[in-house]
């Protein structure tokens, strides 16, 4: 059985860097380190998919300079993380779209991919230059596509086939996390989250490691999740009819 899928929202690395009186790519290196120790933390949690946003498509209205830096940060995490990763049994695999990706930056990344393709102890999912919006537009062009050369109908376009196209097949997310305190989605997910559990925290991302990850897994746990059905009372089974209880006596 396979275990949860967390997303998170790695938040707050400029006002770390603020905080502690260094430029802004201090706290997207220092990031990085949550980033290990996230990875590092999940199996022991339980979970078997993690999907960080590292760079979503409006990150690229940043200054320029900012933006050359995290895919430098990206591309040295894929290079030097290799043989850790390949260890410790973690498949990398990237959502969001490859062809505005550094040249760069996008051949570490398919080299990362290629290299832990076969391992599946921990799927961790890398969101970079990423929009649910433009991913769920990608997913119905491609079925408009299918329906335009006869080979579906329109008929055939359920949420179940849209599911499908839009995620491979990767379960949908179970607990979704933001760091720093903000309390939106920002275009992350929005079709996986659609009954994720949702935990906010105060913590800047550079400050994030796996007791902050496994106090939100441990609140997920507490949680009851009903996906839109009732609870399950078993005082609230409906009363047998009174001529059913006589006779039962
Ligand atoms: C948000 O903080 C964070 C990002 C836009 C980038 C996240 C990137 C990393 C953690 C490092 C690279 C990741 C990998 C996987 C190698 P912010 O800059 O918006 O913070 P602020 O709101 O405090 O300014």
């Amino acid at each position: 059985m396979s275990g949860l899928h967390v997303g998170i929202i790695m938040d707050g690395n400029g006002r770390w860097a603020r905080l502690h009186g260094q430029p802004r790519w201090r706290g997207h290196f220092s990031g990085v380190e949550s980033v290990r120790d996230a990875v590092r933390g999940s199996p022991e949690l339980d979970i078997t998919t993690l999907t960080l946003y590292a760079f979503s498509s409006d990150n690229w209205k940043r200054p320029a300079a900012e933006v050359g830096r995290l895919f430098w940060l990206l591309r040295e995490y894929c290079g030097r993380e290799q043989a850790e990763l390949v260890e410790s049994g973690v498949r990398v695999t990237a959502i969001g779209r490859r062809d505005r990706i550094p040249k760069s930056a996008r051949e570490q990344l398919t080299l990362l991919e290629d290299a832990t393709a076969s391992l599946s102890r921990l799927h961790l999912r890398l969101a970079i230059d990423y929009s649910a919006q433009w991913a769920i537009a990608d997913a119905a062009r491609l079925l408009a596509v299918e329906v335009d050369r006869g080979r579906i109908s329109p008929e055939d376009i359920t949420a179940a086939k849209l599911n499908g196209v839009l995620t491979g097949g990767v379960p949908p997310v179970d607990l979704l996390i933001r760091t720093a305190g903000e309390q939106r989605l920002s275009d992350f997910l929005l079709w996986e989250t659609a009954y994720a559990e949702l935990w906010f925290t105060d913590v800047l991302w550079p400050d994030f490691r796996r007791r902050d990850l496994a106090e939100a897994v441990a609140a997920f746990r507490r949680r009851e999740r009903k996906f839109g059905g009732l609870r399950p009372i078993p005082d609230d089974r409906p009363a047998k009819p009174a001529a059913e209880r006589v006779a039962a006596r």
